[in-house]
């Protein structure tokens, strides 16, 4: 079987992978979900600069290692607000810690510059600004923003059908094109 092109969809850090597996020669586009989209060799910290630290900032727990994460009641708090509240426990519990060290990651070339790329703005994020994203979407030149008044960072689970519609429609621009 040949490889179709491939549409690669990132969400929070996953940006930070997509914007760099992005340059396979088979990618034809990027989705990126309420995600980070750095430039070139540009990390996370310096893309988050220039907005104002959200209130979550100072809720996350740090172990000695350096991985974060949540209080549970924070995580339904902040991380998914608008998530029915026994699949929020479900998400809290399973969350598991992340390595604080990718903050200071550096992005390769960036992928958007070369792919057509989508993006969802949560406008109700509380974990990545959505003025952050907002920015984002337009730096990336996307070819299609779909901004989600009241959409947390959880936005693939809280709001499934946009988000799904959203990949839709970058694999038909893609299928049309090939
Ligand atoms: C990436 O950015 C850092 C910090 O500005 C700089 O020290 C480094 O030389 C840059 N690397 C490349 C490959 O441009």
């Amino acid at each position: 079987m040949t490889p179709g092109p491939v549409v690669l969809v990132g969400h929070s850090f996953g940006g930070l992978a997509i914007t760099n597996a992005g340059n396979a020669d088979n990618v034809a586009a990027l989705v990126y979900i309420s995600a980070f989209a750095p430039d070139d060799n540009q990390s996370i910290a310096e893309l988050g600069a220039n907005f104002a630290p959200l209130p979550s900032a100072k809720a996350f727990i740090f172990d000695a290692q350096g991985r974060f994460w949540l209080s549970h009641d924070d995580f339904l708090k902040y991380f998914a607000p608008d998530v029915p509240k026994a699949q929020a426990n479900l998400m809290a519990a399973v969350q598991g810690p992340a390595d604080g060290a990718r903050f200071e990651w550096r992005s390769g070339p960036a992928a958007w510059k070369k792919k057509p790329s989508y993006f969802l703005v949560s406008e109700h994020d509380q974990i990545i600004s959505p003025e952050l994203e907002a920015w984002e979407a337009k730096n990336i030149k996307a070819v299609k923003t779909v901004s989600v008044p009241g959409a947390s960072h959880a936005a693939l689970v809280s709001h499934p059908d946009i988000v799904a519609n959203l990949i839709i429609d970058a694999a038909k621009a893609v299928a049309a094109k090939s």
